[in-house]
């Protein structure tokens, strides 16, 4: 099984358009160990020909010229995709967007939840996603499903979706009514995806506002984990005067402190543990940073766009 990161940064990227916090700028001035990131996507495949796409960022198009696996076959039809079928982990503008670049009739299947699906089907801006092309399955969540390649055959993969604690997302939150942090619904999900034929899987968890029991007995043992890296500290936005919410209220758990994902995945025997979905603000993104050198020392690998796993 193939797995590549398209998009290793949280909403808004690395640079995001409108930051001139400091990791922004070396970023954007090409400094070296400050590796600029598109936003939150990966892509799977089983025979490393047809791919799952998990999440549609709205850097997709760049992702897909940045990735030749994801472009059309110099020998193939005039048009054609590699990517056969999208799954969507919640209805966040970093993960739905890159479905508009997806138009232009080509058929694919869309995996989500029935709250995700909802919301999708309530936008009509999403009707250009004609339906005679994409077909879209709201999927159980705990229930593993086989997705489809647009021809209807199997990817040869197997993704079991469940909820883990978040929120709604954020275009949608409704102050009038309140927001429910770190509710355990279908308004955020992680993924276990499994390849039919080794029997190989792994975990991709871009969004999580806590450690549960359910959670940790879920990752225990697992062979390779993706995990939410947005935050350094909870209050980091704060602290660099870039923003006024927590990760907490964003719905992300942090990745430092005793209470950070860090120290709460320390004890599951996780092969392999690595942070994406990661904030502007992140120190880790810093190659030489003292917060890099502790994860790395922690045994956790930072996400970087065209990372490519085998399992
Ligand atoms: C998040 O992960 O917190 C969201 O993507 C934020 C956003 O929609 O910008
Ligand atoms: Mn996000």
């Amino acid at each position: 099984m193939h797995v590549r990161v398209l998009g290793s940064a949280a909403g808004g990227g690395y640079p995001q358009w409108n930051c001139n916090h400091p990791n922004s700028r070396r970023a954007r001035a090409g400094e070296a160990g400050a590796k600029a990131r598109t936003q939150s996507s990966i892509a799977v495949s089983a025979d490393g020909q047809r791919w799952l796409l998990c999440n549609a960022s709205p850097d997709l198009r760049q992702q897909i010229n940045d990735n030749a696996v994801l472009q059309p076959a110099a020998a193939g039809p005039l048009r054609a995709s590699p990517i056969q079928s999208v799954m969507l982990t919640n209805a966040d503008v970093d993960h739905v967007t890159g479905l508009l670049t997806l138009r232009e009739s080509q058929a694919f299947n869309l995996y989500a939840t029935s709250r995700v699906q909802g919301v999708l089907a309530a936008n009509s801006i999403f009707n250009v996603l004609n339906p005679a092309f994409v077909a879209r399955h709201a999927i159980s969540l705990d229930e593993a499903f086989r997705p489809l390649a647009a021809d209807g055959s199997e990817l040869g993969l197997t993704v079991t979706a469940f909820a883990v604690p978040g929120k709604v997302a954020l275009w949608l939150e409704d102050a009038a009514k309140g927001v429910d942090i770190g509710a355990v619904t279908e308004d955020t999900v992680a993924l276990e995806i499994r390849s039919t034929v080794s029997g190989e899987g792994f975990f991709y968890i871009p969004a999580c506002a806590r450690m549960t029991e359910e959670l940790a007995a879920r990752l225990r043992g697992a062979a390779l984990v993706f995990f939410d890296g947005t935050l350094w500290v909870d209050d980091e936005m704060i602290r660099d005067g870039v923003g006024s919410k927590t990760g907490q209220r964003m719905g992300h758990l942090s990745v430092s402190g005793a209470d950070g994902s860090m120290a709460l995945l320390a004890g599951l025997a996780v092969k392999r543990k690595v942070f994406i979905h990661i904030n502007t603000t992140n120190p880790i993104l810093l190659e030489q940073s003292p917060e890099r050198a502790a994860v790395a020392a922690a045994g956790w690998e930072v996400a970087y766009d065209g990372m490519a796993l085998s399992l």
